[in-house]
């Protein structure tokens, strides 16, 4: 491999629907419906489109990952992903965690998505402490790089300070 795998990984502030990027992933529940949090704002922004296409498919399990179209938004598709619940830590959780980056970046390649974008999965609602999951992501994403030239762009899109300066630590940027 010619490049480094952190030259292709960046860390964006802000709205994730506004985007413009081939895919971007959605921290879904298991039911695929629209719900709060950065799914329900993916949801208001794609249109009625996509909470059909999301009916239809009709479930994902938890580390797991299933793509639609992206419809409304800039982004191509919207690659949906299943963050666990945090209960402790001692409930298989960060391997979960790992398998929804890990399922996500394989459906991108599938599917000839070039650039993509992860909000901060599990750590809303579902409670995944930040830093930990932070460290779960950041692992992930470059190991899958590491062994993968399709995906030219990975986007951390990180929805307040918090976020952002446990991603620029674990990155060291
Ligand atoms: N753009 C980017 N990141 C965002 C945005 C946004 N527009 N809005 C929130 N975040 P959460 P989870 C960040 O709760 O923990 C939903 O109801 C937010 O600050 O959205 O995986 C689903 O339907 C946080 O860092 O997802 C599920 O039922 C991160 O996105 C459940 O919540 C994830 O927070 C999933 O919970």
């Amino acid at each position: 491999m010619s490049d480094r795998v952190d030259d292709r990984i960046e860390i964006h502030s802000g709205d994730i629907t506004k985007l413009k990027v081939d895919a971007i992933v959605n921290a879904a529940n298991a039911q695929l419906r629209p719900g709060g949090g950065v799914c329900g704002a993916i949801h208001r922004a794609a249109g009625r489109n996509l909470r059909e296409a999301c009916a239809r498919i009709g479930g994902c399990e938890t580390g797991q990952s299933v793509h639609t179209e992206g419809f409304d938004l800039k982004a191509k598709y919207v690659i949906h992903t299943v963050g666990p619940v945090w209960r402790g830590g001692g409930e298989n959780e960060a391997a979960l965690l790992a398998s929804c980056y890990r399922t996500a970046l394989k459906i991108a390649k599938q599917i000839g998505a070039g650039s993509i974008a992860f909000p901060a999965i599990s750590t809303g609602v579902y409670g995944f402490p930040l830093d930990r999951a932070t460290q779960v992501a950041v692992a992930t994403v470059r190991d899958f790089l590491a062994g993968d030239e399709s995906i030219r762009r990975v986007i951390f899109c990180v929805f307040g300070p918090e976020a952002e300066a446990a991603y620029r630590r674990e990155l060291g940027i």
